[in-house]
């Protein structure tokens, strides 16, 4: 798992080894400090000599000249030094500081960017598996577990492990008999904070899981914002967030009560080693076998120790924590796309708009009982007008969806300009078979943005042009803005007949062999729903147009209509044939005739 995530990290590599580098070097001086403390304490207070001390640094003092100072100039010299490199020790932990944070934002940047870029390959169905809410808490809870793992991995991962070997051999090197005290109590220590951890990741795994449903939640309460003020909604999805919102309150104590424990045993155990240390120590000093300097610094490097071996357990608990994000992160990174153009021919070019169903079978999930669509067979001129007929859950949208593979077929195949679908680049495909989407999305940015969508390189009279086509051009000249218009998220600011539009005009901008209006004009009157075919009829006579609606209006004029039942082509005909002989056209036909007669 950690292969699969560290080439994400490869571009901040010199940082996360800067950083430790500079951890060593912190540590290193971490550690010389009480000793000159302890020179200080023994020579320049108790007037021992520099000689007489058994020690490597006094041995390092005497060689850079300190051996003949005494008293307060050796206090002043040796705190001098001591000053001098407590600074190269504090700027080598700011500096490890800020290159563990440069490799740790970096690292979770790419991975985001990773994830992305794999989320844009995903198909629908690799979509529908993991569910948007789950991406989204993928994207940004775990991959900041991650990296925040991943800093505390750079800094504590040598620090703590280098700094425990250091100060026990110094704890050692100045007592052997004191040094077995926290030998005695360190180990329990450690054991009981490793414990306490390890409980408390459970519990962290279930606040995560309770993280994982409030986002979901949120994510459909806000996308949904509209529908929960029209039903009235808001008092009751209150009462549901706060009870989930409760639930994540209880979990946190929960987790949280275990981990408190920490300091109280971290206290009761430095404080005990402490205590029994200085107790022995005295009586050392007192017989002469000890020095206070040495006392002093020996309970320093207690410090240290402990300090460290509380640094080792959180590493543990954090990077169990992480470990549970960072599968989750895989999953994702991992998932093949199950559509994919590996074995398309590079050099495939959509020659035309012509469309061919060969013996198609479809369902949405490899284990659902039943196919969605049955046995299709169905060929389609290039630039023809086609229209679908068929009731909710027909089968309509799936049909279509196969033609710019938005989904692939279970078995049989799907043509267009004569080759397979499955020959062309995923790119060529869609850049040819152009679909508007059922449930209509338009984003963020002006108008204008919007459209090129379709066309990136569209000039401004391309684009009116599109737009004039499917009747929008009017409206869109009616704003203060026209085109530059800003539109809100998921385009708020215009009406529901108009966001159709735009869109029919951003699918038409690609100039695309096939174009595809599933129920687009469906919030469109009958007159502006006339003229946009008119528009399409005359302006584009190339484009073959496949359109699924519930008026029969929309489709009348189609060369031929394909009348859809429960996934199966019921019949397909013009008009005059389907209304002399098919009876669900003639009953869709005559009910709205009926209902209009009524207006
Ligand atoms: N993403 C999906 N996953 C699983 N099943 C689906 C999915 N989308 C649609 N279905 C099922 O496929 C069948 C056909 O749905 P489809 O959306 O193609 O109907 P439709 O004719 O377009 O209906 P409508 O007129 O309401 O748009 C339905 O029974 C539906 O439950
Ligand atoms: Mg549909």
């Amino acid at each position: 798992m950690i292969r699969k995530l560290l080439p994400y990290a490869k571009k901040y590599r010199l940082f996360a080894i800067l950083s430790p580098l500079a951890i060593v070097c912190e540590v290193l001086i971490e550690v010389i400090i009480p000793l000159l403390m302890s020179i200080i304490v023994d020579c320049g207070i108790s007037g021992q000599s520099l000689a007489e001390k058994e020690s490597f640094i006094a041995d390092i003092l005497i060689t850079l000249g300190f051996g003949n100072l005494a008293g307060t100039d050796l206090i002043l010299a040796t705190g001098g030094l001591m000053f001098g490199i407590a600074m190269i020790s504090l700027a080598c932990g700011a500096g490890a500081a800020y290159f563990a944070a440069k490799a740790g934002m970096g690292f979770g940047a790419e991975l985001r960017k990773g994830i992305f870029n794999k989320i844009q390959d995903f198909s629908f169905s690799n979509i529908d598996k993991f569910s948007t809410g789950s991406l989204i808490t993928r994207m940004t809870t775990d991959i900041n577990m991650v990296q925040m793992a991943f800093m505390m991995a750079i800094r504590m991962l040598i620090r703590s492990p280098l700094m425990f070997a250091m100060a026990i051999s110094m704890a050692f090197s100045i007592n052997k008999k004191l040094s077995l005290i926290f030998m005695c109590i360190a180990p329990v220590m450690f054991a009981l904070i490793l414990l306490i951890g390890a409980a408390a990741h459970k519990r962290f795994t279930q606040l995560f899981k309770k993280y994982d449903k409030l986002n979901n939640y949120i994510q459909e309460t806000l996308i949904g914002a509209r529908v929960v003020k029209a039903f009235v909604r808001s008092k009751h999805e209150k009462e549901k967030f706060r009870v989930s919102n409760d639930e994540i309150k209880d979990a946190s104590i929960f987790a949280e009560k275990l981990i408190i424990l920490n300091n109280p045993i971290m206290a009761v155990s430095i404080y005990t080693c402490i205590i029994l240390v200085l107790w022995v120590g005295a009586k050392l000093i007192l017989g002469g076998d000890m020095y206070l300097g040495d006392l002093m610094s020996f309970i320093t490097y207690i410090q240290q120790i402990f300090m460290s071996l509380m640094m080792i357990s959180m590493i543990f608990v954090m990077s169990v924590m992480a470990k549970a994000s960072m599968n989750r992160i895989c999953e994702v990174l991992e998932e093949k796309p199950d559509i994919n153009d590996e074995n398309a021919d590079e050099s495939a070019t959509v020659k035309d708009g012509s469309i061919e169903f060969r013996n198609v079978c479809f369902k949405y999930s490899k284990n659902a009982e039943n196919n969605v669509l049955k046995d299709i067979n169905l060929t389609i001129k290039s630039g023809e007008t086609v229209g679908i007929l068929g009731g909710t859950g027909s089968a309509k949208t799936s049909l279509v969806q196969l033609i710019p593979r938005l989904y692939d077929t279970t078995e049989g195949e799907v043509l267009v300009g004569g080759r397979n679908v499955k020959d062309y680049k995923l790119h060529v495909l869609r850049d040819s078979v152009s679909m508007v989407l059922q449930t209509n999305l338009l984003f963020s940015g002006t108008i204008e943005e919007n459209l090129r969508w379709g066309n990136e390189n569209a000039t401004l009279d391309e684009i009116r042009a599109a737009a004039k086509i499917a009747q929008a051009d009017d409206f869109v000249m009616s704003f203060p803005d026209g085109y530059k218009t800003d539109l809100g998220q998921g385009g708020v600011n215009v009406s529901g007949g108009q966001k159709q539009r735009l869109c029919i005009a951003r699918a038409i901008l690609k100039k695309p062999n096939v174009l595809i209006l599933d129920d687009s004009t469906s919030a469109v009157d009958t007159a502006t729903d006339g003229r946009i075919r008119e528009g399409m009829k005359n302006l584009l006579p190339d484009t073959t147009k496949i359109i699924i609606a519930q008026r029969i209006n929309s489709i009348q004029h189609a060369d031929k209509i394909i009348v859809l039942d429960d996934g199966k082509i019921n019949d397909i005909g013009n008009h005059d044939e389907l209304l002399s002989r098919n009876e669900i056209y003639k009953e869709v036909y005559f009910s709205q005739q009926e209902s209009k007669m009524e207006q």
